[in-house]
């Protein structure tokens, strides 16, 4: 199955990564599905392969260079060059300016933004080497339209990688490598339903109230777009983080 495509989602385990997974499963990808979560992501793989797909789980963490190295590399060494990263990992932590420490400030930097770029960096060489390929990276409405109290790295990471997906888009462009992002509204996981760092249930349901759409989003919702944004459907887009929100932004007035 030489001609099967690939693909490799970070923070796979849970949320957003997990439905992705199954979304590029069902589209009848191989799925390398990642994340410090060991026991959640080998759920996911093990529900992949239970419905008849393809799935590995291998322990990612997108803060570590070697490990990402290692983990790519090793996908590659299956498959070939991978068709498909989804750099979907990503923590957002409430943090006053006043608590704000330089160490928490990194952290958070270190997975929604440079651990998009590490991962980039692991895959693109084989993708280069086959003259083409697909990166789709997790920025934020609060990235591209918010501000978000309290949230002032997350806010700044998610905008950087608006413009982490435009630069490498241009840097890779002639090696047949698309490069997007997605910038999710409020979606119901884990991380908008924390109480302790985001909106939680009853704000979430509240944010319903303000969405044209007239819901909060599922993980379906982003996970397929992020399989259209791999695929040859897509083709002629590269550089655009794309905005997957029932409307929010738009109909605020
Ligand atoms: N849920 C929302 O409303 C929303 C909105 C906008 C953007 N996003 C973004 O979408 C992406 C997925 O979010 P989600 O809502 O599914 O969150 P989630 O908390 O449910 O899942 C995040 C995943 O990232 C993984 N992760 C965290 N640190 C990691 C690390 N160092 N290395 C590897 N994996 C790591 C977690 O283990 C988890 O699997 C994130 O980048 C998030 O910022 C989410």
């Amino acid at each position: 199955m030489a001609d099967q495509a690939s693909v490799l989602i970070t923070g796979g385990g849970i949320g957003i990564g997990r439905a992705t997974a199954f979304a590029f499963a069902a589209a009848g990808y191989r799925v390398v599905v990642t994340d410090i979560l060991d026991q959640e992501g080998q759920e996911v793989a093990a529900e992949i392969r239970a419905r008849g797909g393809a799935a590995s789980f291998q322990h990612l963490d997108v803060t570590d260079s070697e490990n990402t190295n290692a983990v790519v590399a090793a996908a590659e060494a299956q498959f070939g060059a991978l068709d498909a990263v989804v750099a979907n990992a990503g923590i957002a932590h409430r943090v006053p300016l006043s608590q704000m420490t330089d160490d928490k400030w990194d952290h958070t930097f270190d997975v929604d933004l440079k651990g998009i770029m590490r991962v980039a960096r692991a895959a693109v060489p084989a993708m280069q080497v086959r003259g083409r390929g697909a990166i789709v990276a997790l920025s934020s409405i609060m990235g591209v339209a918010y501000g978000w109290g309290e949230h002032v790295h997350y806010s700044a990471a998610k905008a950087g990688v608006v413009g982490l997906v435009r630069g490498l888009a241009v840097e890779l462009a002639g090696d047949g490598i698309r490069v997007n992002g997605i910038a999710p509204g409020y979606i119901r996981t884990a991380q908008a339903l924390s109480e302790e760092h985001s909106l939680g249930p009853a704000g979430l349901e509240k944010a319903a109230e303000f969405i044209p759409i007239g819901r909060v989003g599922e993980p379906d919702d982003i996970a397929d777009v992020a399989v259209f944004l791999a695929s040859q459907a897509a083709r002629y887009m590269t550089g655009q983080t794309v905005v997957v929100d029932g409307g929010l932004l738009v109909g605020r007035y």
